[in-house]
């Protein structure tokens, strides 16, 4: 990192050097520069204020710790969020995971709030036996792990009185699934791809990403200069995923043309501040769904509810699918 190089700022050795911004800094102004900047990507796209409560998911992996200590550092009200999904692989994920974001809490900011809730502790079953018991998904649990993620997140914000939903999405991530919509030109998700989405209904949070203009080897720098201890593994089920595939041809683009991955996800947020791509219609189908008010659009349940009233059971004739009701 910055080998030879100076701060712009102070002159002493820097501990990075940002192409994409032709900027070189040495610790103590690396840490200064992303709380500012972070400060005017809350401003800029009006995530939230210093009155409103903030409900940050950690995963235990750097860009999430990382934003959970901007956050606080800037004099935020933020309490955390773990959600123990189960997964275990040869690493103990999960495990090792729930532990660093405690860890951090503890040694870091140890009046902030930790809120730690167990999938398997709260509804039964662990992701993988969800996803093994209701066939979604066809061998990977990604899909109904983020269907779970999403719709606890909503409950534990609305729950606890949080208004406010932060992520620890990165720049890499988002130019990412930019990418895989583009390609795909996915006009519905392309119009809510954004830094801040409005509550899905009074009374739900808003959900904000403020770490979205920051690669990823700045959060990584940021981590390392902090002193963060997290996860550096992947979820194991994350191998081979296309996103992962897209991630590595965007860093090939990155290299030969420093900022092009930030060229692209600006240029973007430009295209839509210009009415680009409008919000589909489709969207004000949306009701409650009858067991949990979350919004939905399918009749009835929404789908993470009926993940858990259904279960699906093995048969011979491939195309029939029982489907037994029971209390969850
Ligand atoms: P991922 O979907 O793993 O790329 O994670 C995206 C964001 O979702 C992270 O930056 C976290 O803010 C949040 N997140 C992912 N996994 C968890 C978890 N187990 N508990 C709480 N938040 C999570
Ligand atoms: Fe959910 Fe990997 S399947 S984090
Ligand atoms: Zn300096
Ligand atoms: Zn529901």
């Amino acid at each position: 990192m910055g080998k030879g190089m100076h701060c712009r700022k102070c002159g002493n050795a820097a501990v990075i050097n940002m192409r994409q911004h032709r900027l070189a800094l040495c610790e103590a102004h690396f840490v200064e520069w992303m709380r500012a900047n972070t400060q005017r990507f809350i401003e800029k796209y009006r995530m939230f204020g210093p009155e409103d409560r903030v409900l940050v998911a950690v995963s235990g992996g750097k860009d999430s710790l990382a934003l959970w200590d901007i956050l606080l550092a800037l004099g935020y009200r933020a309490d955390g969020l773990y959600l123990g999904l189960g997964i275990d692989g040869s690493i103990g994920y999960s495990d090792e995971s729930h532990q660093r974001a405690e860890r951090f809490a503890r040694d870091f900011w140890p009046d902030a709030t930790l809120h730690v809730l167990d999938i398997k502790g709260t509804y039964g079953e662990a992701i993988p036996e969800v996803n093994r018991r209701t066939h979604r998904g066809r061998g990977k649990p990604c899909s109904v792990c983020g269907l779970i993620k999403r719709h606890e997140m909503n409950r534990i914000a609305y729950e606890l009185g949080y208004n406010v939903l932060a992520t620890g999405h990165n720049l890499d991530d988002e130019v990412a699934v930019l990418w895989s919509n583009t390609l795909h030109w996915q006009i519905g998700y392309l119009a809510r791809q954004a830094p801040v989405l409005p509550a899905d209904r009074p009374g739900f949070a808003r959900k904000v990403k403020p770490l979205c203009r920051f690669y990823e080897r700045e959060m990584a720098a940021y981590a390392l200069v902090r002193g963060i201890d997290y996860i550096y593994d992947e979820c194991p089920f994350a191998k081979g995923a296309t996103n992962l595939y897209y991630k590595e041809l965007l860093n090939q683009l990155e290299k030969d043309q420093p900022g092009a991955k930030l060229d692209f996800y600006l240029s973007f947020l430009r295209a839509k501040e210009q009415g680009a791509f409008t919000e589909s219609p489709d969207t004000a189908d949306l009701h409650p769904c009858e067991r949990c008010g979350q919004p939905t659009s399918a009749p009835g349940l929404c789908a993470f509810c009926r993940l858990w009233v259904e279960q699906v059971v093995e048969n011979d004739d491939p195309n029939v699918v029982i489907v037994e009701q029971h209390d969850a």
